[in-house]
């Protein structure tokens, strides 16, 4: 009986499995019992139904508006500063474009779905005004309509591949920096914006990160910039053209703010002005922000270069689908644009309003680049204005007094762990009202905080810029 010990050891293997199949079928049936009675209690679905990247949806802008509301309730009048609609601070829409609206509305046609792409005359209007610039020409059907820019972007990220990422500016507007984690699971991929440079882009993080991480299909640029103000140079453009061009990487530029620029020296320049005719590119355009009617949820993309490069075509006519299974976007907005930007008051209308942003980013930036422990650089385009706490400045025990102790008790419940500018934010919103968006907010390891320049009341616009200016001085000084 040579193979005796053999068949042994086949014995003692198969009482071992035999043992094991048993372990693991009460285990199974246990993990059933306990899934069952999960799933019968709701707190377990039959599936996990959650989006990779649902956590990174991020809008601090709105989030804050719920502690606001809050001390609203409590008794706090609150000065909104965190969201950037010009109407809610008191511009009244042009009286002549809602006459062209208002005729509008009369037309029957206006209450009708549209071509998926856009109102033709509108795509033909806009397909002009990008060509008479000179640099990249496009037509009409390089024109696509959405319901605002936001829809935009959730689109442009969310109908990527997910492996392709595409890395954006620091401080980040949240829509972008929100919209391209989420469609790749992963946080957001940054190159810093430099505030000891006017908020240029840094041009040799931007090489960098592009060249070591080869997963960076695309890259960000908003001209101008919100949270930042800055306008971009042309040079700097052309660089980052030059960069995106060496290694196959395409352009999404957001100019939702292309006419409110207010720059002394030096103009805005265009995506097509500068990305001539090999790199594949998006601009990102709407009239939210310069009619303005953000109300109107009407924004569109032009698209460059798509015919050199297929995979860019399949990725726009990708778009294009997805926007024809939702029909069209909305129609009235999209019929006015060839009425109002085309009529000769247009060009008043908006070189009237960036002088008027121009002033009040001057009548900020000179309260405030007065205060000790901050930088702030003003703005020479959009309306917003960002400020930043100096390196070591900030720490988790400042405060500021708060002379209601119902409100004093809800903000210092609410600080506890919170990064160190967002501290100083809530403490802001809890002593004066002051709704401002921290720094943090904007995918930002840097601290501070975003003000913007749209409040219309000039006497309550000078004591906003005081009071921010006294806060961040006695807040500093309180420990
Ligand atoms: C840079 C930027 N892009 C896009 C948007 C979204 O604009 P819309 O109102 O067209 O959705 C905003 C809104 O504040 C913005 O600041």
């Amino acid at each position: 009986m040579r193979c005796l010990p053999a068949v042994n050891a086949i014995k003692k293997t198969l009482k071992f499995f035999k043992f094991e199949l048993i372990v693991k079928i009460i285990v199974s049936f246990a993990d059933f019992v306990i899934d069952t009675e999960v799933v019968r209690k709701g707190k377990l679905m039959r599936r996990n139904i959650v989006h990779e990247g649902s956590g990174q949806l991020k809008y601090e802008i709105r989030e804050i508006v719920a502690v606001a509301d809050e001390l609203h309730k409590l008794g706090r009048e609150i000065i909104w500063e965190n969201i950037g609609d010009p109407l809610a601070k008191g511009e009244p829409m042009p009286t002549w474009i809602k006459d062209i609206i208002g005729e509008l509305v009369k037309e029957d046609k206006t209450y009708g779905y549209v071509a998926t792409q856009g109102v033709l005359e509108a795509r033909e209007f806009i397909a002009k005004e990008v060509n008479a610039r000179g640099g990249c020409q496009i037509a009409s059907d390089d024109i696509l309509f959405f319901n605002g820019l936001g829809d935009a972007v959730a689109k442009v990220y969310g109908f990527l591949r997910r492996e392709a990422r595409v890395l954006g500016p620091s401080p980040a507007y949240s829509t972008h920096s929100s919209a391209e984690a989420a469609h790749s699971g992963y946080e957001h991929l940054t190159y810093e914006l430099d505030a000891n440079n006017n908020w240029l882009p840094d041009l040799e993080d931007i090489e960098n990160k592009i060249k070591y991480n080869d997963s960076i299909a695309g890259l960000i640029l908003i001209n101008p910039d919100n949270p930042t103000g800055a306008v971009y140079p042309k040079e700097i453009l052309e660089e980052i053209v030059d960069i995106c061009r060496r290694y196959g990487v395409f352009i999404i530029c957001d100019e939702i703010y292309a006419n409110i620029v207010y720059k002394e020296n030096g103009q805005h320049a265009y995506l097509s002005e500068v990305i001539g005719d090999d790199v594949a590119g998006l601009a990102l355009r709407g009239i939210s922000k310069e009619y303005p009617w953000p109300g109107g949820r009407c924004g569109w993309v032009e698209v460059y270069n798509k015919d050199k490069y297929p995979q860019f075509k399949t990725y726009f006519n990708t778009l294009l689908s997805s926007k024809m299974v939702e029909v069209c976007s909305t129609s009235l907005p999209q019929y006015s644009i060839p009425k109002v930007m085309g009529d000769p008051r247009y060009a008043v209308h908006l070189k009237e309003r960036a002088a008027m942003f121009g002033r009040r980013a001057k009548e900020a930036w000179e309260t405030l680049s007065k205060v000790p422990g901050i930088t702030v650089n003003k703005p020479e385009g959009a309306f917003y204005m960002s400020i930043l706490f100096d390196e070591g400045v900030l720490n988790s025990k400042q405060k500021l007094d708060i002379d209601n102790e119902e409100i004093k008790r809800y903000i210092e419940a609410k600080v506890h762990g919170v990064a160190d500018d967002k501290r100083f934010v809530y403490y802001l919103l809890a002593a004066y009202g002051i709704c401002v968006v921290p720094m943090t907010g904007f995918c930002c390891a840097k601290k501070g905080f975003r003000v913007t320049l749209l409040e219309c009341n000039d006497e309550k616009r000078l004591y906003t810029w005081d009071t921010i200016a006294k806060a961040i001085t006695d807040y500093l000084g309180s420990v």
